[in-house]
C-alpha cells in the first residue's frame, strides 16, 4: 500500500532540470526576497504588538530578511486558556471537516510555494533544492494525515458483543497540544506536527524554533486562510525555556509534540513527569549518531555519492545526516582517496544559486560549535579531506565540510550537528564490534549499509537497534508515507511522523456502549 499510496498522494513538486521552470522559479523567489516578512505571536487570529527583532540572513549577516516579534510569557498563558475553550468545539466537527482544511492548507501551501521557498532560502539558509522538498514534504504531511484521519477517526468502529448490545470504539482529542518545532526544517516538521494534532481533534500551540519564526507565521497565516479557527491554531514565536519550558508545566497542555535536540527533550520528559494532573504523552523526535557500514563488495562511486548526499546535504543539519561512516580496512584508503576528490568538487556558498550544494549553518552559536570541533580534530591529525569555501562567504555563517578519521566511535561524545563526517576503519571479521559500538551510542534514528552481500545486510538489520536502515543508497530524506521516519533510545519515543500509526498518539480511545 505504502508505495501506491505515495505515488496517488506525494506532491509532484518542480523539475529542476527543466530550464524555463527554473527560471521562472528564480524570478519569483527574487521578488519574494524583498518582502520584509514579518512575524509575531498569533492570539486568536490577531497579531499581537511587541518590540521587533532583526531576522538576519544566514548567508550574509549584514542582510536582514524580516522582523520577528516574540510572545511573553502572560501571551502564552492567554493562548493557552483560549485553546482551551476552543478544543472542544473543533474536536466535534468531525474528522472530514478537519480533513478537508488540510487539504485545503496544501493547496495553499501549493500555490505559495515560491514565497515559502524563499522564505526557507533567506530565513534559514535552505539550498534550493532542499526547500523544494521542504515545501514538498510540508504538503504530503497534510495530505497523507488527512487521508489517514479521515480514516482513523471518521466513523466509530464496531466491536464485536452480545446480540441487544452496540459496542462502538471511538477516538477523540487530547484537548491541547503543545507542538515544538525545530528551526532545520521550519516547514516540514512545523506542519507535520500542527497538522497531526489537528486531524486528531485538538487545539494547538504552536513554538517554533526561535531562529525560524518568519516561516511559522506565514505557515500560520496560510493554515488559518484554509480555514483553522485562530483560536485553534495559535502561534507563540520566541524563548524555548520562557515558553515552550512555561507550558509544559501547565496542567491544561494535553500532549507535547517535540523534535530538537535529546537534551530538551529529557528536559520536557522531566518536566510533564514532575507535574500533578495527569499522565500526558510526549511524541519526540531528537538527534542521531547515525552510522554508515561500507564493506568491500560495495561500488565505491555509490559510496561516495551518497556519502556526499548524507553528511553534506543541507551542511550536514538533518537528523537523519550521516556522522560516522565505518569502512572495512581493504577498501578504506581507495573510498578515502575518492572522497576526497568529490568533495573538493562541493560548493559552498548562497543557498540562492542552484550551483550550491552546501549552504551556510542555521546561526553563529552553531558556526562556533562546529568550527571548535574542527580545530579540535585537526590539531589531533584526524584531518581527511576539507571543502575549501567558495567566494561570498565571510558575511554569513559557513561551515567548511570537513571529513575526519577516528579510531572508535566513542571518541564523539554527542552529536555534532553539521557538514562533518567521522571515519572509522574495521576489520572484516569484526562486523559484529560495529553493530555493537552503534547500538552503545545510545542512538537509534538512521543507518546506511552499502553491501552487495545479503547475508550482511541481513545480519546488521537484525541487530542494529535503528528507526530507519537505508540499504545501497543515501540515507536522508524520507518521504511521507513511503518511509515513516523516526528513532527509539535517545533519537526518539515514536510513533513514526508520515507513518499509519503517527495520528493515534495525539487522540484517546473511547468505548461507547449501547443497550439496543
Ligand atoms: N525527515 C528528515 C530526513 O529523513 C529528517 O531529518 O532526512
Amino acid at each position: 500500500e505504502g508505495v501506491e499510496a505515495g505515488a496517488r498522494l506525494n506532491s509532484a513538486g518542480l523539475d529542476l532540470a527543466d530550464p524555463l521552470a527554473v527560471a521562472e522559479l528564480g524570478q519569483a523567489m527574487q521578488r519574494h526576497a524583498a518582502t520584509p516578512w514579518q512575524a509575531a505571536p498569533l492570539l486568536g487570529g490577531f497579531a499581537q504588538a511587541g518590540a521587533a527583532r532583526p531576522v538576519l540572513d544566514p548567508a550574509d549577516r549584514r542582510r536582514q530578511v524580516g522582523e520577528a516579534v516574540w510572545a511573553t510569557p502572560e501571551m502564552a498563558d492567554k493562548a493557552l486558556a483560549r485553546a482551551e475553550a476552543a478544543a472542544a468545539d473543533w474536536d466535534a466537527l468531525g474528522a472530514e471537516a478537519r480533513a478537508r482544511i488540510l487539504r485545503r492548507i496544501a493547496d495553499l501551501y501549493e500555490e505559495n510555494h515560491t514565497e515559502l521557498m524563499a522564505l526557507a532560502v533567506r530565513e534559514a539558509g535552505k539550498t534550493v533544492g532542499d526547500a523544494l522538498a521542504e515545501v514538498r514534504e510540508a504538503i504530503d504531511f497534510c495530505r497523507y494525515y488527512a487521508a489517514r484521519g479521515a480514516e482513523i477517526f471518521a466513523d466509530s468502529q464496531r466491536m464485536p458483543g452480545p446480540t441487544g448490545e452496540r459496542n462502538e470504539l471511538r477516538h477523540a482529542g487530547r484537548g491541547v497540544f503543545l507542538c515544538i518545532s525545530p528551526w532545520n526544517f521550519p516547514l516540514a516538521i512545523f506542519t507535520g506536527q500542527i497538522v497531526a494534532a489537528l486531524m486528531a481533534g485538538n487545539a494547538v500551540l504552536a513554538k517554533p524554533a526561535e531562529q525560524t519564526g518568519l516561516m511559522a507565521a506565514a505557515a500560520v497565516r496560510l493554515m488559518q486562510r484554509a480555514g483553522v479557527p485562530g483560536e485553534v491554531l495559535q502561534l507563540l514565536p520566541g524563548d524555548g525555556a520562557a515558553l515552550g519550558g512555561r507550558l509544559v508545566k501547565d496542567a491544561r497542555v494535553g500532549g507535547v509534540a517535540f523534535t530538537g535536540s535529546v537534551e530538551t527533550g529529557q528536559a520536557i520528559n522531566r518536566a510533564l513527569a514532575a507535574r500533578d494532573g495527569a499522565v500526558v504523552p510526549l511524541i519526540a523526535e531528537t538527534g542521531g549518531q547515525n552510522a554508515m557500514i561500507v564493506d568491500s563488495t560495495a561500488l565505491p562511486e555509490q559510496v561516495v555519492q551518497d556519502v556526499l548526499i548524507s553528511g553534506f546535504q543541507s551542511a550536514g543539519q538533518r537528523c537523519s545526516a550521516l556522522r560516522v561512516l565505518f569502512l572495512q580496512e581493504e577498501v578504506a584508503g581507495r573510498t578515502l582517496e575518492m572522497l576526497a576528490g568529490a568533495m573538493a568538487e562541493l560548493r559552498v556558498g548562497d543557498p540562492g544559486l542552484l550551483s550550491t550544494d552546501v549552504g551556510p549553518v542555521i546561526d553563529e552559536e552553531a558556526r562556533d560549535l562546529l568550527l571548535g570541533h574542527d580545530k579540535a580534530m585537526t590539531n589531533d591529525g584526524r584531518l581527511i579531506a576539507r571543502t575549501p569555501l567558495g567566494p561570498d562567504t565571510e558575511q554569513g555563517t559557513f561551515v567548511a565540510p570537513a571529513a575526519f578519521e577516528i579510531d572508535s566511535l566513542n571518541r564523539l561524545q554527542s552529536e555534532v550537528f553539521g557538514p562533518f563526517v567521522h571515519v572509522v576503519r574495521y576489520q572484516a571479521n569484526r562486523l559484529d564490534r560495529v553493530v555493537e559500538a552503534i547500538n552503545a551510542s545510545g542512538y537509534g534514528l538512521t543507518l546506511g549499509i552499502h553491501s552487495r552481500i545479503d547475508s550482511t545486510v541481513d545480519y546488521v538489520i537484525r541487530r542494529a537497534r535503528v528507526g530507519n536502515a537505508y540499504v545501497n543508497r543515501n540515507m536522508i530524506g524520507a518521504v511521507v508515507g513511503v518511509q515513516p521516519f523516526g528513532g527509539e533510545g535517545l533519537s526518539g519515543t515514536g510513533p513514526k511522523a508520515g507513518g499509519p500509526n503517527y495520528l493515534k498518539r495525539f487522540a484517546v480511545e473511547r468505548v461507547v456502549s449501547i443497550d439496543t
